[in-house]
Order: structure tokens, then sequence, then C-alpha cells
């Protein structure tokens, strides 16, 4: 496997737990949200599935931050999600809509669900045609969001890009559906190419549990991981990451 290069060096914050975590990224949501809609009239974000994001979106539903944000001119789409029922347990739109969409005053027509409730593969199209209807690509070039927020799983996978998976080497389409064999469950994951295309990629990790998987990718460069194969071209990559999770990376350059 061709060794992790990566295009764009993340930057590393590690923070004390998953409160300061949320914090910090919470106040580079508002700036650069701040930038985006001075800059082009809105701010397009891809939000993360999982648990870890979860204080992070109830830190931004709060009044010390939707304070600070025009709801209005920011567009919220998702990074992946399960297939099933968006009211369901496991689904990552339900998760986001208890956490932050039923806690603050966005247009309706401003937050793109994936369909995870009709077949995977139609989905996948209906998204990729979302995200086409609402980026205008320069001829060649996936869609470019402002902002992806990212997970770590112990495996190495982020959105719902997993090891030895096929949507790992869809290079055309922006969105792909998989099925996990491990989890016995189809999936919907933006791919590499609209990921990497991004201004700014922000992984949210925490928990000892992630603390191998972050030394694996950050101190030891491999790029076996789907997470390692996240470098965006001409975009910023962070690194979000707990005290217990960055564990072994300590004293990173
Ligand atoms: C999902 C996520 C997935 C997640 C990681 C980390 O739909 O589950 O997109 O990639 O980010 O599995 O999940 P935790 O934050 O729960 O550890």
């Amino acid at each position: 496997m061709p060794h992790f290069s990566p295009v764009t060096k993340p930057e590393i914050i590690i923070c004390q737990d998953v409160a300061a975590l949320s914090r910090r990224a919470a106040e580079q949501f508002v700036a650069l949200a701040h930038q985006a809609i001075a800059a082009r009239g809105r701010f397009a974000v891809a939000l993360s599935g999982g648990s870890t994001p979860k204080a992070l979106y109830s830190l931004l539903a709060t009044a010390e931050f939707t304070s600070q944000l025009d709801w209005r001119s920011i567009h919220l789409f998702f990074g992946d999600e399960r297939c099933v029922p968006p009211d369901h347990g496991e689904s990552n739109y339900r998760m986001v809509t208890e956490s932050l969409l039923e806690k603050i005053s966005i247009p309706p027509q401003n937050v793109y669900r994936m369909a995870g409730e009709i077949e995977p593969a139609a989905a996948a199209a209906d998204y990729g045609a979302q995200l086409a209807r609402f980026f205008s690509p320069q001829e060649n070039h996936p869609a470019r969001f402002d902002l992806v927020y990212l997970g770590l799983g112990e495996d190495g996978h982020t959105a719902s890009l997993f090891p030895q998976s096929s949507a790992l080497n869809e290079r055309v389409q922006w969105v792909a559906s998989t099925y996990v064999e491990k989890l016995a469950a189809h999936r919907l994951t933006l791919t590499l190419p609209v990921i990497n295309h991004a201004a700014q990629v922000s992984f949210l990790i925490a928990g000892r549990s992630k603390a191998a998987m972050v030394k694996a990718i950050l101190a030891n460069s491999t790029s076996d991981y789907p997470a390692a194969q996240v470098s965006p071209s001409d975009g910023r990559l962070c690194w979000f990451i707990t005290a217990d999770a960055a564990g072994g990376v300590g004293g990173l350059p």
C-alpha cells in the first residue's frame, strides 16, 4: 500500500475532554461560517454521524453559539447515513435532529437528508443529484464543501468508508452506497473525491479506544486505513482529538 503522504499536513488540536473539543470545534464552525457567508453568501457543511459530534451539535444549538450564526445562510448536509428510516435509533439524521435541528431556527430547505429509508443505490444517486443541484461545480471538479466533519472508527474507517469497501475506491461518484459486512448493514457515504475537495476537513475524535488508530495514522503515517486517505488537495485538515485518544501521539511536530 502506498505510504500516507499528506498533501495537506493535519493540524493537530489536542483537547482535555469532549466538552473542550466541542468548544474548540464550535469556535472553528463560527469562524468558518462568517468567512464563507461573507465571501459567498452561504456556508455548506457535511455533518458527521456517530456519537462524538453530539456534544458539538448541542453546543452549536445553545444561545452562546447560535446567536453568532445566521442559520438562514447555513446549509447542512450529511457525510454518511445508515440505511434506516429517519426516525430509527441508528439514524444520523435523527441524532442531528435531536441534538441540533429541533433547537435552532434553520429553514427546512437548508437541511439535506440522505434517504436512508429507500433502496441504497437509489438513495446514493438521489443525494449525488442533490449535491449537483446545490453546488455549481467547475468542469471536472467535485462539489466543494466549506467544512466536512469526520469521525474515526477503531478500524480506521471514516464516514462510511470502511477498509476494503468498494466505496473507498470510488473516484467518480460523489456519493456511494456500500454494504458493510461486519455490521451486516448498508450505508450511504460521501466519497473521497468530495471529501478531499473540501475547503476544510475536521476530524472529531474522542476516547481511549481510538488511541491506537490515531497513533497508527498520525505517528506512523500509514495510509492503510480510510481515514489516512483524507487529505484535502486544496484545503485544510484538522484533527480535534481528546487527550485520551491522543495518548500515543504526544509531541507531534
Ligand atoms: C457513523 C459515522 C462514523 C463515525 C465513527 C466514529 O455514521 O457512525 O459517520 O464514521 O464517525 O464510527 O463514531 P463515534 O464518534 O461514535 O466514535
